[in-house]
């Protein structure tokens, strides 16, 4: 079996979404458009409310989904379709936007840490038009184990020793760990030979991979090589980052801000649609 490798490592690049809420954005950047199925990870942490406070006002989304992982904070969701609810710090939600949906995200708090993570995954074209759906999991819902050697892994999706994720039914059948790795101790997870795979760390440092480990310090993203197995040890203070893979789709990628289809007619009849009012 082959231990993956770090094969890039990307910084968090500063950057503002929304309306002006600071963030790190490490996956579509200059470095790094997409990994096939993931378009996009930022990372939003800060204690200030003047990096945070203007949300992310009511905007549309067609063709993916878009994950968010609450750390710290609050955050207060509401659509169209008249959903809504309050994402609480170590809970997820899992939105699949499909043909679409017009959402907002805003923050419930105007002062404290608010922290967390924005994942964009895409869907293959046979389910970008299909019907909107969320999966909205409170903290206690996410299942955590903690290994012998003191490991805490958060199960968001996928499954770890036996334990399944909350998050269930995405065509690209990803594994998203949370995973708090004490000082020197190892942790090691399987992930299918031809998903992709990437690391990225939020506290602390690690190291990955077994023939030429490579030391991932915090706010940094790891692309993984091909492989199966995946090794982590815990730096000197330990480390905490989220383990993330899926299956490639290997379609088209056309992208324009918050709709992503397979070609720039499909991205021209979803800005009609959302003016016309169809989402
Ligand atoms: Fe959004």
């Amino acid at each position: 079996m082959t231990t993956r490798e770090v094969q890039q490592l990307i910084s968090g690049l500063e950057t503002s979404d929304g309306a002006g809420v600071v963030l790190k954005r490490s996956l579509g950047t200059a470095q790094l458009d997409y990994l096939d199925p993931f378009l996009l990870l930022d990372e939003f942490g800060s204690e200030d409310g003047v990096d945070y406070i203007g949300g992310f006002p009511d905007h549309p989304h067609r063709g993916f989904e878009t994950v968010t992982y609450m750390l710290d904070g609050i955050m207060r969701h509401e659509d169209n379709a008249g959903n809504g609810g309050s994402l609480l710090p170590g809970g997820v939600q899992w939105m699949t936007a499909g043909r679409g949906i017009v959402h907002s995200e805003m923050p419930e708090q105007k002062e404290g840490l608010m922290r967390g993570f924005q994942l964009w995954v895409n869907l293959p074209a046979s389910k970008k038009m299909g019907e909107p759906r969320y999966q909205n999991f409170s903290p206690d819902e996410i299942p955590e184990v903690v290994s012998e050697n003191g490991t805490k892994i958060r199960v968001i999706a996928g499954n770890y020793a036996g334990t399944s994720g909350a998050v269930e039914g995405i065509a690209t059948a990803p594994t998203y760990f949370d995973v708090n790795l004490p000082a020197g101790t190892e942790f090691t997870h399987i992930i299918e030979k031809e998903q992709s795979a990437f690391l990225y760390v939020f506290e602390g440092d690690i190291a990955v991979g077994e023939a030429s480990p490579k030391k991932v310090t915090t706010s940094t993203l790891a692309v993984l090589t091909e492989g199966e197995n995946i090794r982590v040890v815990g730096g000197k203070k330990g480390g905490r980052f989220i383990l993330v893979a899926g299956t490639p789709i290997n379609e088209p990628v056309a992208r324009h801000g918050p709709f992503v289809m397979n070609t720039r007619e499909e991205i021209s009849q979803a800005f009609k649609d959302y003016r016309a009012g169809q989402f």
